[in-house]
């Protein structure tokens, strides 16, 4: 099945000027920084100078609203005439973070405290009234608040996400703590008549440092796939620098949904070189890549204890350290001509937001992993800056994912503050 390439939402013309603030980008801007696309693709800057783009998610005329971190909700789509793309301003508050996920006429979005919900009008692209609380009392402080939003299979229920208090957090070991875990919210049609308290939803999985993004499986039994922002070991007693320099590995986590996993955080963590330093750390030289170590932070939580998955689930697979994941979409095969190939069905793509502390940088790309159920898959980037040493400064910095009508893969890129959009060809640049 070809499904036509959506040019324009008749709704859109309906906006009024005077109520919305709306700029315009015409295509063909250049990235701020050069970037290298995979063969067969192509990338194309959709706006640029936005104000820290987050999380994204497509609304049901197809708009694409894109929390800009310090600023708003912003919503964009084709001009009328073909030759760019408008933003418009939905809601003004810089205290959104990063969860994004609307449905219907419910904009689902998250701050450092609290889940929020407005009554939203694609139509009008805009919000009515105040804003009603559905889930508060989120755990306080901590420099991770992306508090990432997700909807279960169905809609059925909102899945939120917490980051740890700091770093290496061992309260995290204690689900009742509320840190660095993903709990579920069933949805209702009223909204509730006083607010949800954070650790008071059904957990779903603990000891995942910072669950930044997550996405269901679109194949078999629908399993939900957690992408683990992992701990910085810089300060670890005894590991050499160069060690620290390539581990631990980021974590691609698969959830049971017939148990409550814990997956490690803070004790447990996972190898990605275990010969980066074979004479600093000779301990770990034997050690293979997705293995399980030990940061001995309790005396009874050694390697032994990491390794038996009665403790700790392992990973899925892992990632290179420092790749700082922050996203995962699957792709489920519709798609046009300017879209990703039908036989990338089933595939997950994850946006690495970048390495703050490795020599040299590594991340700052979107990548394929074509067999995400397999154990310890491995993967190839789609595009990636350049030139990583000029990093971070103006390379793209990946965040939000979202998979058009069109099959293309729109891509939120916060420090550079580009939205941009990857494809097969250059053609469809008039779909989003
Ligand atoms: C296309 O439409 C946009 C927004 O309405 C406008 O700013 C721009 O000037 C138009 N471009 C052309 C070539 O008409
Ligand atoms: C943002 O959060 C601060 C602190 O909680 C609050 O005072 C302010 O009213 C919020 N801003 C908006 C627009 O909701
Ligand atoms: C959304 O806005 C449009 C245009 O103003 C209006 O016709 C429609 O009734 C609104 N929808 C709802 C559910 O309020
Ligand atoms: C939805 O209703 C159920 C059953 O009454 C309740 O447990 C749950 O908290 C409600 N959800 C929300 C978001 O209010
Ligand atoms: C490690 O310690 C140094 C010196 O106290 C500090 O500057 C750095 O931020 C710490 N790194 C991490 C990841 O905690
Ligand atoms: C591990 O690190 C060492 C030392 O930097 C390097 O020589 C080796 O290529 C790395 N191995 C892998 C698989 O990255
Ligand atoms: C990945 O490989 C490591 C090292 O061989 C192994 O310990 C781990 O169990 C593997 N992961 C899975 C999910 O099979
Ligand atoms: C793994 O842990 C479980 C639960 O603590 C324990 O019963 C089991 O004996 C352990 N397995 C091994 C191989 O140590
Ligand atoms: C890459 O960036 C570094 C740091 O800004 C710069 O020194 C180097 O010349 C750049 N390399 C290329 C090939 O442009």
């Amino acid at each position: 099945m070809t499904l036509p390439v959506v040019v324009f939402s008749a709704g859109l013309a309906l906006i009024t000027p005077t109520l919305a603030q709306t700029t315009f980008q015409p295509f063909g801007a250049s990235f701020a920084s050069p970037v290298t696309v995979a063969p067969s693709l192509s990338a194309s800057v959709l706006f640029s100078g936005l104000s820290l783009p987050r999380g994204i998610a497509f609304d049901s005329q197809h708009n694409l609203l894109v929390v800009e971190r310090g600023f708003g909700v912003t919503a964009f789509h084709p001009a009328a005439n073909g030759t760019g793309i408008l933003r418009t301003v939905v809601l003004s508050n810089p205290n959104f973070t990063q969860g994004i996920q609307v449905d219907g006429d419910k904009l689902y979005l998250s701050t450092a405290n609290d889940a929020l919900v407005y009554q939203y009008n694609a139509s009008e692209l805009a919000v009515s009234g105040e804003p009603a609380v559905l889930v508060t009392g989120f755990p306080a402080g901590g420099e991770l608040t992306t508090h990432t939003l997700q909807f279960a299979v169905g809609g059925s229920a909102l899945l939120i996400a917490s980051g740890p208090g700091n770093n290496i957090d061992p309260t995290a070991r204690e689900p009742s703590s509320g840190r660095s875990q993903v709990r579920a919210f069933p949805l209702n049609a009223s909204l509730p008549s006083s607010p949800l308290q954070y650790t008071s939803g059904a957990l779903i999985a603990y000891g995942i440092r910072n669950p930044a993004g997550f996405a269901f499986s679109p194949l078999g039994e629908k399993k939900l796939f957690v992408v683990e922002n992992g701990a910085s070991i810089d300060n670890v007693t005894g590991l050499a620098a160069s060690f620290v320099n390539d581990n631990p590995a980021d974590e691609l986590n698969v959830v049971s949904p017939h148990s409550t996993p814990y997956f490690g955080f803070p004790d447990c963590t996972t190898m990605w070189n275990g010969s980066a330093d074979p004479v600093g750390d000779p301990q770990y030289a034997s050690f293979a890549r997705g293995e399980q170590f030990s940061l001995n932070l309790e005396a009874d939580r050694d390697d032994a204890w990491c390794q038996n998955a009665s403790n700790n689930v392992p990973p899925q697979s892992s990632f290179q350290a420092h790749s700082v994941p922050l996203d995962i979409k699957f792709f489920e095969g519709r798609t046009t001509a300017s879209g990703f190939p039908r036989s990338w069905s089933g595939d997950a793509f994850v946006s690495f937001h970048g390495s703050f502390d490795r020599t040299p940088p590594t991340g700052y790309g979107v990548i394929r992993l074509s067999t995400p159920d397999a154990p310890n898959s491995t993967y190839t980037f789609l595009i990636q800056a350049s030139n990583l040493t000029s990093c971070p400064e103006t390379c793209i910095r990946p965040v939000g994912l979202a998979f058009g009508k069109d099959g293309r893969l729109y891509v939120s890129s916060d420090s550079s503050g580009e939205l941009f959009v990857l494809g097969q060809t250059t053609q469809g640049d008039t779909a989003v």
